[in-house]
């Protein structure tokens, strides 16, 4: 659209266009706000976001709390290692793509990229200012990609995978999954990660 206006005042000759210029910027800067292009995120767009974490982070706690409670946490490991990519990529639709990344991580597929790196630095100075993690969030919206971010606290059943010390057959199992397993040491209430999510329009 900004493309076509342009278009449309450059044939209107110089003395003209130089005045159209400024109410084309203005113009574009307020479109830039209802559209997403000038870096501020729809606020509905958010409220999706929430949605899609909500659902996603209750889908992954039942799978790993139903395999904790009938097999015990090697074989949780297990479950882990095969469903969390699995779950993320069922709700990976509709232009949506879901994840999770961290600081300290565990499967290197999970490791963040430059924005995601500087959101999971902010996040970890405003938990040690005391800041909740129930409510941490970011977005921000880059051409036409919507990107959210929300922390993830470290709860009470995360330290038997996560933990400063961990039972010998999950190390175990860690070691022969993880080799490069970086997710351990972890105390509850410690800040473990992010949920990672983009939404990209067509
Ligand atoms: C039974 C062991 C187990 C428990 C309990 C567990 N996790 Fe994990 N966690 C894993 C495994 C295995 C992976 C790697 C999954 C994969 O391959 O994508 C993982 C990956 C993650 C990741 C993705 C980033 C990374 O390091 O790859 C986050 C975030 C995470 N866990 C948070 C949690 C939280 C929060 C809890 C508690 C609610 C928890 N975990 C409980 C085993 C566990």
């Amino acid at each position: 659209m900004p493309l076509k206006a342009t278009q449309a005042f450059t044939v209107k000759g110089n003395t003209m266009k130089k005045e159209f210029s400024v109410t084309l910027l203005a113009a574009l800067l307020l479109a830039g706000t209802s559209a997403g292009y000038a870096g501020a995120p729809d606020p509905e767009r958010i409220q999706e976001a929430r949605q899609q974490t909500r659902a996603f982070a209750e889908d992954l706690k039942s799978t790993l709390m139903k395999g904790m409670k009938a097999e015990g946490p090697k074989a949780a490991i297990r479950l882990c290692n095969e469903e969390a990519p699995v779950i993320a990529m069922s709700h990976s639709t509709d232009g949506w793509d879901i994840g999770r990344t961290s600081l300290k991580i565990r499967n290197p597929e999970n490791a963040p990229d430059a924005w995601e790196k500087q959101v999971l630095l902010d996040f970890a100075s405003r938990h040690q200012a005391g800041e909740s993690m129930d409510t941490m969030e970011a977005s921000i919206q880059d051409g036409d990609t919507f990107r959210y971010m929300k922390a993830i606290p470290v709860g009470g059943p995360c330290v038997i995978c996560h933990g400063e010390t961990l039972a010998e057959p999950v190390q175990e199992e860690l070691a022969r999954l993880y080799p490069d397993d970086k997710a351990t040491g972890f105390r509850q209430g410690d800040l473990r990660g992010a949920f990672t999510l983009t939404y990209t329009s067509d």
